[in-house]
């Protein structure tokens, strides 16, 4: 069983959005094995930079994504995508500083922050798209 199982619950739109949600649970399952394995920090800065850049080039890609569909709750969505990106950043930095309790914290945090965004706040916009398509006659 893998680190951070995909889920149905974790669906949000069978299209971009997944894809993007299922390379980032791969990812933290890489850097799960990276540091459980007690790889090199070579090997864990790459998984872990890889990670950062494709989590924030994600979050932009969704909030465009909402913004395309005029989604009510951008602001407050965007907030919580930045407390996260600050968080990581922190975390990044720490584990530089040469902090090695952090290393077995990043895939811990990773797996959970992500979990629960997407089953709570990604969420929203399935709800959204499904009330706007009901609106409009196209189906589910
Ligand atoms: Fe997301
Ligand atoms: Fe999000």
């Amino acid at each position: 069983m893998a680190y951070f199982e995909w889920a149905d619950d974790l669906v949000i739109d069978h299209g971009p959005i997944d894809a993007d949600h299922r390379h980032l649970v791969d990812l933290v399952n890489e850097l799960h094995t990276a540091t459980s394995e007690g790889r090199g920090r070579e090997v864990v800065n790459k998984v872990l930079n890889e990670l950062i850049g494709y989590t924030s080039a994600h979050l932009q890609r969704e909030e465009a994504r909402m913004a395309a569909v005029h989604f009510p709750n951008l602001a407050g969505h965007k907030i919580g995508h930045q407390h996260f990106v600050d968080s990581l950043n922190d975390l990044r930095q720490k584990y530089e500083a040469g902090s090695i309790t952090v290393a077995a914290q990043l895939s811990t945090v990773l797996r959970d922050w992500l979990s629960l965004h997407i089953r709570r706040s990604d969420k929203e916009l399935l709800d959204f798209i499904r009330k706007n398509q009901a609106k409009s006659g196209s189906g589910p």
